[in-house]
């Protein structure tokens, strides 16, 4: 069994801001409703025509450069996304040409929020069972393309943008330990239900907005605190932690009041978890992505610090990733 650590990160947010207020003059909300039930201040939104993979490829550009490595070294890019550049080829096939990183196999994965802990997992599984020796890890998404934005009680929540993590075989262990979950009998709680072999693309999906984000905000929040708390556990026996082993917590950015509860039932103090939600919004699988990167940037995490991603999404999915931080 080899070792895998992250020796790159990078980022990519859209320019265009669209603020809480900007929502006001959308539909029937308020800025003190949004950010006292969720955090979130404002979010970025991509231009027209701006696909997951072009977000990608600056953040991916970024993590390269950080981790001292050229594209053509890489040997595997994991693409984690909702809002792929197509139905196929996969946006990790753009992204691989973009970057021209031509010996790399390359593939999308759909889990959601939790897409960048299981493509992080599947990375270290590929370097520890001696495939890879560089793999590129993106969590990308244009949630703006899928967002009704008639609908006040989802159009508030999301933004876009992208994060990449370049993983390399170490000597010694930078990924610690890892737990995935899901439970497909709770999909209904969290879908974009058209679009694809079960509801192809018709006049009446289109109409009855079928292509958009559907959710019960509700019941996922209580799902959401519970499956969080059980992962960053399962994670953490697994790397053989405690809770107050732990530097920092960089959880799904889906709403503060979901990361409060689970920091609390992790008995975590506040300065011990990232939250950048108040500038983006929920970014599905670029969320923890670009929070790790900005804790990073913002010099919150050094070395030799344990770090834990810990996120959830449509699928049901879950999963929580713990790192010893090596540079
Ligand atoms: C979506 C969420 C913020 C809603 O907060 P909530 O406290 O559960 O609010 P509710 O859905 O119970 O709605 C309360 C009221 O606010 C209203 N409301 C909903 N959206 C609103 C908005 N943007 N502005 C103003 N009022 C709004 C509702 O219509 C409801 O009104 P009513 O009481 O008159 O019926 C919260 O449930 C949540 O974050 N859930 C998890 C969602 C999530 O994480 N999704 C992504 C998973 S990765």
């Amino acid at each position: 069994m080899k070792f895998a650590k992250i020796v790159g990160l990078g980022k990519h947010l859209p320019p265009k801001k669209l603020t809480n207020s900007d929502l006001e003059q959308m539909v029937d909300t308020s800025d003190e409703w949004i950010f006292t039930r969720t955090g979130i201040k404002e979010r970025r939104i991509a231009e027209k025509g701006v696909s997951a993979s072009r977000l990608a490829e600056e953040a991916a550009r970024i993590a390269l450069k950080r981790a001292g490595l050229k594209a053509g070294q890489i040997d595997v890019i994991i693409f984690a996304t909702i809002t792929p550049d197509s139905q196929f080829p996969s946006s990790a096939c753009y992204l691989q040409d973009a970057l021209k990183a031509r010996r790399a196999a390359a593939f999308d994965i759909s889990a959601a929020c939790a897409g960048f802990v299981y493509g992080i997992t599947t990375a270290w599984q590929f370097i520890a069972g001696g495939l890879y020796k560089n793999a590129l890890v993106v969590g990308s998404e244009v949630l703006s393309t899928i967002t009704d934005w008639d609908d006040r009680s989802t159009c508030v929540l999301f933004g876009d943008g992208a994060g990449a993590a370049v993983l390399t075989e170490s000597s010694s262990a930078g990924v610690l330990g890892s737990y995935l979950g899901a439970d497909g009998h709770e999909a209904d709680l969290l879908k974009l239900p058209a679009g694809g072999s079960r509801i192809p693309a018709s006049h009446e999906s289109l109409e009855q907005k079928l292509h958009t984000i559907q959710m019960k905000g509700n019941e996922l929040f209580r799902f959401a605190v519970r499956v969080m708390v059980d992962a960053a556990h399962q994670a953490m026996g697994q790397a053989g932690i405690q809770s107050g082993d732990i530097a920092l917590l960089v959880p799904h950015q889906a709403n503060t009041r979901i990361i409060d509860a689970v920091s609390k039932r992790l008995q975590l103090p506040r300065e011990k978890v990232y939250v950048n939600i108040d500038k983006y919004g929920n970014m599905s699988s670029a969320s923890s992505a670009v929070a790790l990167c900005e804790a990073w940037e913002e010099e919150r995490i050094g070395k030799d610090d344990i770090v834990v991603l810990d996120a959830f999404g449509g699928g049901l999915v879950w999963g929580s990733t713990v790192i010893r931080w090596t540079e």
